[in-house]
């Protein structure tokens, strides 16, 4: 199993992405850092206790990172996700209290590992991770590979009319992500909105703690009206097992600075270096995986 740290502000389809991780094995999950995003810190970060409590893993430390945006004002998605970040669905309590200071406890961690052997899967506003860049690049350049859920390239985005939440709430983090010389794999809106579940795949995920929990957060995501829901975070971790199961092309990519409602958009450009990005998907297989992950 790879070792990875888990960059997350869950978040409903955060949420179900780090179940997953848990339950199905394939991951040695060694960290949860948090960022605001979704919602606001405090509760990304007791929510992301709450899933480790939920699975008896309190050995995995939450470690609390950025609060605010590089250099905006924060956005947040509590219209999906709600204002607890999870529409309703109690969880029990943080076991164990949470550290702080996300980027220090990553750059102390990179070094103390072989350099290339942890991977980085970004759930969320890249702030923790462009602060890593920036602070300590040197810790920063031993990420193995960083997946990071965001972006979108021929979709329209779901936070402006191009931008998708992400990389929209932290414009001038996502530029520094991108244009960084880690090894980088993003999941935009192009793959996650293709990759839906609907209330017959939830009620199929029920049967042991991490899929009833799934299940209960994936009810509330589906709202009282819809029929189907894209599961965009969870894509991070099938990618990070199952690249095969993705079409990936090879993009240079420009990120608007603006201060329109596009701030965040992604444009393919001519200059910069490239980074993969993951444009078409087998639904079927990364559903199959993603279910199999819960038995
Ligand atoms: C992304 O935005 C958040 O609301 C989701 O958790 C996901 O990370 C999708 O655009
Ligand atoms: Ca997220």
């Amino acid at each position: 199993n790879r070792k990875v740290i888990i960059d997350t502000d869950p978040g409903l389809d955060d949420a179900v992405a780090i179940l997953f991780a848990l339950a199905s094995g394939r991951f040695d999950v060694i960290g949860l850092t948090t960022v605001a995003g979704n919602i606001g810190l405090d509760r990304t970060t007791a929510n992301a206790g709450g899933l480790l409590s939920v699975m008896g893993r309190s050995d995995i430390p939450v470690i609390s990172g950025a609060a605010t945006a590089l250099m905006r004002n924060n956005i947040d998605a509590i219209v999906v996700h709600g204002d607890d970040g999870l529409r309703g669905v109690q969880l029990p309590a943080p076991a164990s209290p949470h550290q702080t200071d996300a980027v220090s406890w990553l750059a102390k961690t990179l070094v103390a590992e072989p350099s290339g052997s942890i991977d980085v899967l970004a759930l969320g506003p890249v702030t923790n991770i462009a602060r890593l860049i920036d602070e300590h690049p040197e810790a920063a350049g031993r990420i193995g590979h960083l997946i990071v859920m965001g972006g979108a390239i021929l979709e329209p985005g779901n936070a402006g009319p191009a931008s998708e939440f992400n990389f929209a709430s932290d414009p001038e983090a996502t530029a520094l992500v991108l244009h960084s010389d880690i090894r980088t794999t993003i999941v935009p809106l192009d793959v996650t909105r293709r990759v839906r579940a609907d209330r017959a795949y939830v009620e199929a995920l029920r049967g042991n703690i991490a899929g009833d929990t799934a299940a209960s957060l994936l009810t509330a995501y589906l709202l009282d009206d819809k029929t189907s829901r894209p599961l965009h975070d969870p894509c991070v971790m099938l990618l990070a097992l199952a690249p095969e199961l993705f079409g990936i092309e090879l993009y240079r990519l420009s990120v608007n600075l603006s201060d329109d409602s596009d701030a965040g958009g992604l444009t393919i450009s001519v200059s910069g270096s490239p980074v993969s990005v993951a444009m078409q998907v087998d639904v079927p297989g990364v559903l199959k995986l993603l279910a199999s992950g819960f038995r």
